[in-house]
């Protein structure tokens, strides 16, 4: 196929992707048209016990490394409002993240790699990962083993912050530690006019807002980063009578391990202290997400390296709050996360949000060499 012709059928097939988003864990339309793309350019699929998303092959016929190329296919429970003239079908559910372009590029790429698979020195695997959104989908990657004795891995993230024709990274910390929390107050409800007669979960909660904000402002070291937001408060059903109970819901975002386990001693402490001084019962869900993405400097630098060959302008990006499951890779073996100018206006999870078609056959180009040129680097190994 031709440049200008893979770039059309490419464009194409995202759009198709984009009308057809899934959620979570329910990517089988998604994984189908995926599998029957591959089949058709007959590229190798792994057999592997996933229920949705697919890793592939190319390769391997002269002996070498393996470099995996990872991108994410599900979507966001979002009504799209984006004004594209290909919208979503499925009512309530939005590519809003970009996770058709991250398929559609590595798709390219897998197809790039196909046709000259034979001069490839080593193999290259391509993951379609399921569940990002909920930091799910690479752990159950992982559990298959098909990244296993790997030299290293490549994911991208569309940023539409950046332009198209731009790609940026940084070494280290890149994405935040995603933790989510949840505390319920239990006191003693009563007549708004006796509150002496009871124990005010409402006053409770409201402590316990006031107080985890002092986590960052007095626990942190003032040479981290990290954010704690109280996101949800709910209690109480009307005007004159104080309820039995009250919960509230939040996030911690921070970019250290030594940081997150930090806060989250603190917020028992918090948690328990307050408890104990209004003699209430007040329990904390805390439910870990994805780490922080710890890119390996010398592979940030080799991606760029490629990228400015292939005709990008390449930044150093700062960190970013966002969370990212990719980071449980980086936990196993070397490798980067390149964020990709998408063109904007409008930010992730935005239902306007859209991704320019311009950049898509560059990044699947790039991402080809990426991988081609990753077999044969003399980078770490
Ligand atoms: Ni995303």
């Amino acid at each position: 196929m031709t440049d200008i012709a893979l770039n059309h059928w490419l464009t194409e097939f995202r759009r198709e992707l984009h009308r057809f988003p899934e959620l979570s864990n329910e990517e089988f339309e998604t994984t189908r048209r995926l599998r029957e793309a591959l089949e058709a350019k007959q590229i190798r699929i792994l057999d592997l016990p996933l229920r949705t998303g697919l890793v592939v092959e190319v390769g391997g016929q002269r002996p070498g490394p393996l470099v995996i190329l990872r991108a994410d296919i599900d979507a966001l429970p979002i009504e799209e409002v984006s004004g594209v003239p290909w919208p979503s079908e499925n009512p309530g559910v939005m590519h809003a993240c970009g996770h058709d372009f991250h398929s559609a590029a590595a798709l390219g790429a897998a197809i790039l790699l196909r046709e000259k698979e034979e001069s490839l020195a080593g193999t290259v695997r391509i993951i379609f990962q399921p569940a990002e959104e909920t930091g799910h989908g690479a752990p159950a990657v992982l559990a298959t083993g098909a990244l296993d004795g790997a030299k290293a891995i490549f994911g991208i993230h569309n940023d539409p912050a950046l332009p198209v024709g731009v790609i940026g990274s940084k070494a280290g910390a890149l994405t935040a530690g995603v933790d989510r929390f949840k505390i319920d107050v239990r006191g003693r409800g009563s007549h708004a006019a006796r509150p002496h007669e009871g124990n005010d979960p409402l006053i409770i909660a409201a402590h316990l807002v006031t107080a985890l904000q002092t986590l960052i402002s007095r626990n942190l070291d003032s040479r981290e980063n990290a954010v704690v937001s109280v996101t949800q408060v709910h209690g109480g059903s009307t005007w004159n009578v104080i309820p039995e109970t009250a919960w509230l819901e939040g996030t911690v975002r921070t970019f250290s391990q030594s940081a997150r386990e930090g806060l989250e001693r603190r917020f028992h402490d918090v948690t328990e202290g307050v408890a104990r001084t209004f003699n209430a019962e007040v329990t904390l869900d805390w439910q870990p997400g994805p780490p922080s993405i710890i890119n390996t400097a010398e592979w940030v630098d080799f991606a760029l390296e490629v990228g400015e060959k292939s005709g990008f302008e390449t930044r150093r990006l700062e960190e970013n709050p966002i969370g990212e499951d990719f980071a449980f890779y980086l936990q196993k073996l070397p490798g980067a996360f390149i964020m990709v100018g998408s063109g904007g206006p409008f930010a992730l999870h935005h239902p306007q949000f859209r991704v320019d078609d311009a950049a898509l056959y560059p990044t699947a180009q790039w991402l080809a060499g990426l991988a081609e040129a990753a077999l044969i680097s003399g980078h770490l190994k």
